[in-house]
């Protein structure tokens, strides 16, 4: 492996320029972030605080090894919907590693409205089922919840991904003996009950937990008959009487021991081998990305200047670095781990599509887990091209990408667009893990674009009516696609959606990367279905 030489020099204007954007860009998502991590209204964190309860974050915090980061995921879950009543989405999710063991952990923040289920709730709670699935993880469920946020019922009941998935996930989960764990230190209400139901092994709060499929106020309408919730469905009850849950704690921090003790008799998983050495810091500093990072989307960021600011010792090995060169692929280490690594550096062509399902062979082959660095407006257009076969190439790397045996991590650093975004695992080819930087775009063109092509296509109608188009109308509707792509294009919206599992900032990459690849390991990766042929 070689050291990526760098070409950039700080005092250079372009530099300079792009560092002050992106530094703007990175206080305004820390400011994001800050506000949504504290969770809910004032008044309900007081109201939590007075009952003895520990918040979601803190429970997590006490049940992790101690020194032990935690990956949290969807951060941003909700952001600038419901007019932001929804902070996180009203749960906490990530992994963490519990008495040595990584584990998939869902915590309701019961100081948003009393941490009921909107959709955006849903998605992330499936998504880290899905994660546990695809990683071969235990769950721990803190439950704090009041169930469905009733007003917004047609969203979050009826569809295959809705509230019942959660229960179906871990019944499927529990079968591929990834073990299943709920804490039940609020309210567990309705089809909420479920969860604790469901799991392998329940703790339960002592005057705080209840669990029961129909609350007070409903029995009463269902039958009369008037009953405490501690009477229906209590920790006393379910220890004692019903058998719902099977240990008895005093408070949330008995509970969260309790938990950590179950861990101690969980099987350790069988990983999956890895060569991993030490870490080693990069050559150039990560925080020089801030000036790397083309504030102007019609200017291509040099990949590797990127790179030599992600891999150890700030090196490379790289494959066919001479051929199809708008695409970047190579071998590397971050923070010790073994990554194949697959850049965009331009728009994509036939060749750059073989070349990067050659590379993705030699990854399931090499049992080397893949890293997307996507920044890529699309494939390269136009009829000598086409006629070249260029979507008969495309589909090799399509497929490729579809069928990798290694786990893959898409990082979105600049644009994703349009095709450039499958044939470089974007969310809908099953990565791992995916997170974007916070100034990235996404969306199925650029707005620009959009904005011509629907323009195009009105001024045809209006021809082929044998009418002429106004100008200034076709002005107005340009507006206002480009004002839509411009709002729907941002990272925060994209985030808010769980259309990716959060918002990084660049300097942070190294970190999430490495712990993408130790959660894989948990799961052994799957064979290659092929030998290694040249395209
Ligand atoms: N749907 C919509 N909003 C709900 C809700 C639900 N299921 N449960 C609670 N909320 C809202 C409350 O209206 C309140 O909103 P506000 O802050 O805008 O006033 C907020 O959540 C907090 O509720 P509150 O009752 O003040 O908090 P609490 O901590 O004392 O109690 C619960 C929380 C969840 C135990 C209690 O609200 C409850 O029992 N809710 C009904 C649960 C239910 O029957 N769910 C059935 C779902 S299928």
């Amino acid at each position: 492996m070689y050291t990526i030489p760098s070409h950039i020099h700080k005092e250079d204007a372009e530099f300079i320029d792009n560092q002050k954007r992106y530094t703007q860009i990175l206080e305004r998502h820390r400011e994001i972030m800050h506000g949504v991590m504290k969770g809910g209204p004032d008044h309900a964190i007081e109201k939590h605080r007075a009952r003895g309860k520990l918040l979601a974050r803190e429970r997590i915090d006490l049940l992790l090894d101690p020194g032990t980061p935690f990956l949290e995921l969807s951060t941003l879950a909700a952001n600038g919907q419901y007019r932001d009543s929804f902070p996180a989405a009203g749960i906490v999710t990530g992994i963490g590693v519990i008495h040595g063991k990584e584990a998939v952990i869902i915590a309701n923040d019961a100081t948003v409205k009393g941490g009921t289920y909107v959709k955006e709730t849903i998605r992330k709670h499936i998504r880290a089922q899905e994660i546990a699935m695809q990683n071969n993880l235990p769950c721990v469920y803190m439950v704090d919840s009041g169930g469905v946020f009733l007003p917004e019922q047609a969203e979050v009941f009826p569809d295959r991904d809705d509230f019942g998935r959660i229960f179906f996930n871990q019944a499927r989960l529990s079968a591929q003996g990834c073990p299943q764990i709920a804490l039940v230190m609020g309210s567990c209400t309705a089809g909420g009950a479920y969860i604790p139901a469901m799991s392998d092994e329940t703790i339960i709060v002592k005057n705080q937990g209840t669990i029961f499929i129909g609350g007070p106020p409903l029995v009463k309408a269902a039958t009369g008959e008037i009953v405490t919730p501690e009477e229906l469905g209590g920790a006393e009850v379910h220890t004692t009487k019903s058998g719902v849950a099977d240990h008895f704690a005093e408070n949330d921090q008995h509970a969260i021991s309790i938990c950590r003790s179950i861990f101690e008799t969980l099987q350790p998983r069988t990983k999956q081998m890895l060569e991993v050495i030490s870490p080693e810091e990069p050559k150039y500093d990560p925080a020089e990305l801030t000036g790397i990072l083309q504030s102007d989307q019609k200017k291509q960021t040099d990949p590797y200047e990127i790179i030599a600011r992600l891999t150890d010792g700030s090196r490379f090995h790289e494959f066919k670095s001479r051929y199809a060169t708008t695409l970047v692929t190579g071998f590397a280490r971050i923070m010790g781990y073994p990554v194949g690594i697959i850049a965009n550096n331009g728009v994509l062509f036939a060749e750059s599509s073989l070349k990067g399902t050659h590379f993705i062979q030699l990854c399931n082959f090499r049992k080397i887990p893949i890293l997307f660095l996507q920044n890529i407006t699309g494939f390269m257009v136009g009829k000598v091209y086409e006629n070249a076969g260029l979507a008969r190439d495309g589909s090799k790397l399509v497929h490729a990408v579809a069928n990798a045996s290694v786990p893959k991590i898409t990082i979105i650093t600049g644009g994703s667009y349009g095709a450039g975004n499958y044939a470089m695992a974007g969310r809908a080819f099953d990565p791992h893990f995916l997170f974007m930087w916070p100034g990235a775009r996404i969306s199925v063109m650029g707005g620009q674009q959009a904005a011509m092509v629907l323009a195009q296509v009105k001024i045809d109608q209006m021809e082929a009516k044998g009418q002429k188009a106004d100008p200034a109308e076709i002005e107005a509707m340009k507006e206002s696609i480009l004002k839509k792509y411009e709002t729907e294009g941002s990272p925060y919206y994209s985030s808010s959606r769980l259309w990716d599992d959060g918002i990084i900032e660049p300097m942070q990459t190294r970190q999430v990367v490495a712990m993408a690849i130790a959660v894989s390991l948990n799961k052994p990766y799957g064979e290659p279905t092929s030998g290694v042929y040249r395209m």
